[in-house]
């Protein structure tokens, strides 16, 4: 989504703003811009398309380097088509104020009309714009920037994190934030700021994390912080625990199937200090609830969206096998446009790779007014959700590029198994040898990842013979129904065929209308409790003609006369099948979207990052 940059300082200028943005181009975007000031004026220059068209556009202005300061934006389309025109900074009416903005104004309307008629002309079709000409307008009564900003923020309803620049004021960048992130870099050869921590690793390590309503005037040498309403806060900078990311494909076509290949790495980081042994508790110091409190808790709800929601699904039926208490998975988007229910003894865990989803903010803090504790699951330390967290889980997955989340997903399976077994612990709520042996098992598991990802020749030669499905249909039942959600989910994503997942048990009340000689159909059985009846259902998919696909563990000779394509895993406990059965699902959109020549690393119109609701 969305990503900012800006720098004030005698470096060269416009490289950082290229390479801050490209440190965030992975989130996904449409458009790309950046303002610079220079003699007393404002120069903008803005493309649509990728980076490198706003890279060609620039060349010939080598002297624009030496400009003192500059803000650059990459835009993912809200308000408006991703043209030049919609694309950031946005200039105000008088060019006295230019603007790059994360987020949605959701009262832009209302702010518009009412500029419309004080005679400010409109040029675009974005919410942003509207900023900047109430800055313009607020100046009108002010000489002071900082305060005419203020000014500005107080009428704005919705969510921000800005840069902005003064035609009148070359010595200062300004950055405001609310619900949005925004962080502050600092250095001895001038300041920044970025709406995410990459941008600035190969500058700065030292940051100050804008808290909402807080408003930043930034000198090359100092940094005044100050509330909404003007008042100066003491903000004592921290240090990015990061090293700089190496964005490299490691000799990979893409991204995402570099990830793919971490996973069983991801597995051994994640249990790392967690689980060594299978005769040790599991330490999951990072819960701050007292094991009385996790003992007394009534009920768990889970919070999330997309990829992260199919991981929650699996943790429910985790926790509610393990220890038989409760617990409800809710869509982040769903949660927050209705009664909350939740109180201090409940447990709200949030789910979020990249800790920044707009939906689950809202949705966990709303949970958090009712008194439930707020556990966050992500792979983002740093990110909002985690600061709001009363415990965090991270994950370690490392540094996901790729928009489709592959081992960020994995790595949040495993975080709720650690949690599933060590409520269980606490619970004794399985008998000791069952606890063993399900740790035993999960330390077995990075290797059995390795073992599918080195016989990949069935999944692409499944690729090659589907590429041109129009429909797919996935089918699974108890703990692998979410990956037949997931499943369905990256093959949509990457390769845009159209594919839904399905309770397998829910095939004959609709879906199977669908099937015919065209329709693959993947399901996913591994033997234990479903596997008969998964296997019924898949019967039933072919006597309808459906093409059929076995993504399984059996060696039952049964499947070979129901499935043209066995796609094998290795053999598990059937309860962590998901991680298994998984990979394959990954591996066959990801094949299917290569085939077909897609853009598999940021898929049109998603996001990385959705910082907007
Ligand atoms: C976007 C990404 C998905 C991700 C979802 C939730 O749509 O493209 O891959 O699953 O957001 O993101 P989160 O960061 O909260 O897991």
């Amino acid at each position: 989504m969305c990503g900012i940059v800006g720098y004030i300082g005698k470096e060269p200028l416009i490289s950082f703003l290229l390479n801050g943005l490209s440190k965030l181009e992975y989130r996904g975007y449409d458009s790309a811009g950046i303002a610079i000031h220079k003699q007393d004026s404002i120069k903008v220059f803005k493309a649509q398309g990728k980076l490198d068209n706003l890279r060609s556009l620039l060349k010939g202005n080598e002297e624009d380097e030496k400009a003192f300061i500059g803000i650059g934006h990459i835009r993912w389309a809200t308000h408006g088509v991703p043209n030049e025109i919609n694309a950031h900074p946005h200039v105000s009416f008088e060019n006295k104020v230019a603007l790059v903005h994360n987020g949605i104004i959701e009262n832009y309307k209302e702010l518009k009309e009412e500029l419309t008629v004080k005679g400010f002309v409109f040029q675009s079709q974005t919410d942003t714009e509207v900023i900047a000409h109430l800055i313009e307008d607020c100046l009108k009564d002010t000489k002071d920037f900082g305060h005419a900003l203020r000014c500005a923020l107080k009428k704005l309803d919705g969510a921000y994190a800005l840069g902005v620049l003064f035609k009148e004021d070359p010595e200062t960048l300004y950055a405001a934030k609310k619900n949005a992130p925004l962080i502050v870099g600092l250095s001895d050869k001038g300041n920044y700021i970025a709406s995410d921590v990459p941008a600035l690793l190969e500058y700065t390590k030292k940051v100050i994390y804008l808290n909402d309503l807080e408003v930043a005037e930034i000198k090359e040498n100092s940094i005044k912080i100050t509330d909404i309403e003007g008042k100066i806060l003491n903000r004592k900078p921290e240090i990015i625990p990061w090293e700089p990311i190496s964005i490299n494909k490691m000799g990979y076509k893409h991204f995402m199937l570099k990830e793919i290949h971490e996973q069983p790495d991801v597995i051994r980081q994640t249990l790392f200090n967690r689980l060594t042994n299978q005769t040790d508790p599991i330490k999951l110091d990072e819960v701050k609830l007292t094991e009385e409190s996790l003992k007394n808790l009534k009920r768990i709800q889970i919070i999330a969206c997309g990829t992260s929601l199919h991981a929650a699904l699996v943790g429910k039926y985790l926790i509610e096998e393990f220890i038989g208490l409760p617990v409800d998975v809710e869509a982040s988007s769903e949660y927050i446009y209705k009664r909350v229910v939740s109180d201090k003894n409940s447990l709200t865990i949030g789910v979020s790779q990249s800790g920044e989803t707009a939906d689950t903010i809202t949705a966990l803090r709303l949970a958090k007014e009712k008194g439930s504790h707020i556990l966050v699951i992500t792979n983002r330390p740093d990110s909002t959700m985690a600061r709001d967290a009363d415990s965090l889980l991270p994950i370690n997955a490392g540094f996901e590029v790729s928009v489709a989340a592959t081992k960020s997903y994995t790595a949040q399976l495993l975080a709720f198994y650690l949690l599933a077994l060590k409520l269980a612990e606490i619970n004794k709520s399985l008998p000791a040898e069952k606890l063993e042996e399900y740790k035993k098992e999960l330390l077995h598991l990075p290797h059995k990842v390795e073992m599918i990802l080195n016989h990949t020749e069935e999944i692409k030669k499944c690729a090659i013979k589907f590429n041109s499905s129009k429909d797919f249909i996935f089918i699974a039942r108890g703990i692998n129904y979410p990956v037949a959600l997931e499943g369905a989910l990256k093959l949509k994503e990457i390769s845009y065929i159209n594919a839904t997942g399905y309770p397998a048990g829910e095939l004959k009340h609709g879906p199977i209308a669908m099937l015919d000689k065209t329709m693959p159909v993947v399901a996913i059985l591994v033997p234990g409790k479903v596997f008969e009846k998964v296997l019924s259902n898949s019967e039933e998919s072919k006597a309808r003609e459906a093409r059929m696909i076995a993504v399984t563990s059996s060696d039952d000779k049964k499947l070979e006369s129901v499935f043209k394509y066995i796609l094998k895993v290795p053999q598990t406990d059937e309860i962590f099948s998901p991680i298994l059965t998984t990979i394959p699902l990954q591996l066959l959109a990801y094949y299917i979207a290569e085939f077909l020549g897609k853009d598999v690393d940021q898929p049109r119109n998603l996001a990385k990052s959705v910082t907007v609701e």
